[in-house]
């Protein structure tokens, strides 16, 4: 059959003419065709998911319930373009009393996003040109850079180490980079790295933004989602206001993956450009499921019960990781557990499987294991668990990490 002349109409940006034709396997279809293979080769058996990036809860009853009242409601029916002052108010005011930013104007420096997802994919339109610089860490959530490079704009990484506390490195920025640079966008608590940024660490920001004239986005998908203490938002640094913009989600805060809603807010100037872009791109959340936000944000102590949960589940995988032999810490917040791969493993009859990535770890760790875990091999080899595995009950939870330990008890880690 002879090609269809839609393959030569496609743009460059995608692969042009070869899209579609290329034959390479991406991670997680990698992990995705192992766990069949599993459930095959083992029909019965429990497949346990430490892969999961999204929560394993449904949203709270009185969020349900408020999109419920809401829905029925005729003046929420339409279109909600840049969206009504209901979730701008309770943005600004949970700003103020969670992560205790003062003074967010909530007509002018908040709008809402259909998730951090689409708001990241919204924004490059507002600030890059061909031939711009944005500064991204890897590893991380690319969403930003991709669009980025469909503007002919151009991504410099920036690796997150260890030895750095999985910060970036401001300073190693190439001069001539640095000045065709326009936006450095951070994520903490970090995926997947777990780590956690300090207010030094986001007041070096500002202060390298406000040096180099860019833009900084902060990504703040997890920023909720803490342990101890109060979330650190990058707004409540002082100047972040005057250099960038934070993107807050009920997507893990909120357990809201599905209705796609947050809210970007920081500078008027950036938050007017995303909200001009922005409605030429999409006509805004539903208004029940803002308000149902807004609801949620009006009650930070869900929040708190969830992070309380993923608390709890991370100490249990820390202590099975650790006497199986890795380096695992608790992380200050998220859901992600970020480890070094092993080098190799050996079983009890001292047999030694030798591992050259983080890619074969996950590998065997399904196939050997029926364990899914995703592989990092961007800036070192690294392991992502997940705390948001299925665990109807505390008792179900200690099951499944018991399961782990016995799984994992029968081998040697050599790193
Ligand atoms: C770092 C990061 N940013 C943004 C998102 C997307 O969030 P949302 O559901 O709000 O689009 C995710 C989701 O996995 C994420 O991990």
């Amino acid at each position: 059959m002879s090609e269809s002349y839609i393959q030569s109409l496609f743009a460059e940006r995608i692969g042009g003419s070869q899209y579609g034709k290329s034959q390479a396997i991406y991670k997680f279809e990698k992990i995705k065709r192992a766990k069949r293979a599993a459930m095959a080769a083992h029909p019965g058996a429990e497949i346990i998911d430490l892969g999961i990036g999204e929560p394993d809860e449904m949203a709270f009853p009185e969020v349900v319930e408020k999109l419920c009242s809401e829905a029925r409601r005729p003046e929420n029916r339409g279109y909600a373009d840049n969206g009504d002052s209901v979730l701008k108010q309770a943005a600004a005011q949970y700003l103020d009393q969670v992560c205790g930013v003062k003074g967010i104007n909530p007509e002018t420096e908040v709008i809402h996003s259909i998730g951090s997802k689409a708001a990241l994919s919204i924004l490059p339109a507002a600030l890059i040109n061909p031939g711009d610089y944005v500064l991204m860490t890897v590893p991380g959530y690319p969403v930003f850079g991709t669009h980025a490079k469909y503007l002919g704009g151009r991504v410099h990484n920036l690796p997150l180490t260890e030895q750095n506390q999985f910060l970036p490195d401001l300073g190693s920025v190439p001069a001539e980079m640095l000045r065709h640079a326009k936006v450095l966008v951070l994520n903490y608590p970090n995926n997947p790295t777990g780590a956690s940024a300090t207010p030094e660490f986001f007041a070096q920001a500002v202060k390298f933004a406000r040096e180099n004239q860019i833009v900084v986005i902060h990504d703040a998908a997890y920023t909720a989602l803490v342990f101890e203490g109060r979330p650190l938002s990058f707004l409540a640094t002082p100047g972040a206001k005057e250099v960038g913009l934070e993107l807050h989600s009920a997507s893990k805060s909120f357990n809201m993956t599905g209705w796609r809603c947050g809210f970007v807010a920081g500078n008027e100037l950036l938050v007017r450009a995303y909200g001009d872009v922005k409605d030429n791109t999409d006509s805004g959340q539903f208004l029940a499921i803002q308000h149902a936000v807004a609801h949620g944000l009006d009650h930070p102590e869900i929040t708190e019960q969830i992070a309380a949960k993923y608390s709890r589940r991370m100490s249990a995988l820390v202590a099975v990781l650790v006497g199986a032999g890795f380096q695992a810490r608790k992380p200050k917040g998220s859901f992600f557990l970020y480890v070094r791969a092993p080098r190799s493993s050996v079983n009890k009859d001292g047999v030694r499987t030798k591992f050259q990535s983080a890619e074969e770890v996950s590998q065997w760790l399904i196939t050997e294991k029926l364990i899914s875990t995703v592989p990092w091999d961007d800036a070192g080899a690294y392991l992502r668990f997940s705390v948001t595995f299925a665990a109807k009950t505390v008792a179900d939870e200690s099951r499944i990490m018991s399961q782990v330990a016995e799984r994992l008890g029968d081998v040697r880690f050599e790193f």
